[in-house]
């Protein structure tokens, strides 16, 4: 048996045409052209090459974009005074800080400074909190999910894959990914285990998984025998072999030949990371106008 292979490049492409799009033009008929502000701090050679994958998709689907790049040693309080004016920005919907920052930021000091009403990465205290209790969404407060979780959550979803009542076993417990994916599926009524590197016998949980999210960041890590057959594998994992290569952290071949369902790296996750980042800035730009009665 040979798994399905989930596309993540092509459910991006149709989520873009056949939601985003259309709600752009909504926007754009009332004057609206939704905004997001990248900052970027420093050299990190990834996030250039991500955030230029950013700004490429804002260009295609017709957002307005900025970047705002600083030296690896300006103050920090001028990466804040920024971010505060971007807060009044009524041009800017969506504000994002590119991670990692250089260590002697004050990583969570910049993340709380952001309103949480344009946090969408989602990385704000509040809507971090939102992933566990309920809140009303009654247009006053924003709720963003995490852009790769979120994208995780919609691949599922787009491909049918039922997911109440399913063992989902996530492996890795990063704040970008594994904590809120296993918050998001609980809510979607999952029994969840989180695995992460003081896991003994990561096996012992992998096996049982009917849904198996892995985002830990070590190629090959998770092989055919620690998949149970006919199980939905969705690798999170980027790396960059010493040969060049991009790999996840499954070893696709081995576990295609023993999941119903997986996704390849590239073209899986990733599209759908960058798409929900432009769901989320256009789900911003709606409810500030909602709350400012123009829509
Ligand atoms: N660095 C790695 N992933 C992300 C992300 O989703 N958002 C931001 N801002 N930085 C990242």
């Amino acid at each position: 048996m040979s798994a399905k292979i989930i596309d993540g490049k092509a459910i991006a492409k149709q989520i873009r045409d056949s939601e985003l799009k259309p709600d752009i033009l909504g926007l754009q008929a009332h004057g609206i052209t939704p905004g997001l502000a990248v900052l970027v701090v420093g050299n990190d050679p990834a996030s250039k090459v991500y955030v230029g994958q950013k700004m490429k998709a804002c260009r295609e689907v017709g957002l307005h974009s900025e970047t705002h790049e600083f030296a690896a040693d300006v103050p920090q309080a001028d990466v804040l005074s920024r971010i505060e004016s971007l807060n009044r920005d009524p041009r800017i919907h969506g504000i994002i800080v590119q991670l990692p920052l250089p260590p002697r930021f004050d990583m969570r000091a910049l993340l709380e400074a952001i309103s949480p009403d344009k946090d969408v990465d989602g990385f704000h205290l509040y809507n971090v909190g939102a992933l566990v209790v309920e809140t009303a969404d009654d247009g006053t407060k924003s709720v963003f999910p995490p852009c790769t979780p979120y994208g995780v959550q919609r691949l599922l979803e787009y491909s049918e894959i039922p997911i109440e009542g399913q063992n989902v076993v996530v492996v890795g417990a990063s704040n970008i990914v594994g904590k809120p994916m296993a918050l998001m599926l609980l809510r979607k009524n999952a029994t969840v285990s989180i695995c992460h590197v003081k896991t003994r016998d990561l096996a012992q949980f992998t096996i049982l998984a009917d849904i198996l999210v892995i985002g830990a960041g070590v190629p090959n890590l998770i092989v055919a025998p620690m998949v149970k057959r006919g199980a939905v594998v969705i690798d999170v994992g980027i790396n960059r072999l010493d040969n060049g290569k991009l790999v996840g952290d499954v070893d696709f071949a081995g576990v295609s030949e023993k999941a119903a369902y997986i996704t390849p790296v590239p073209g899986g996750v990733g599209p759908m990371t960058v798409t929900m980042l432009m769901v989320n800035t256009v789900a911003a730009a709606q409810r500030q106008m909602a709350r400012a009665g123009n829509f």
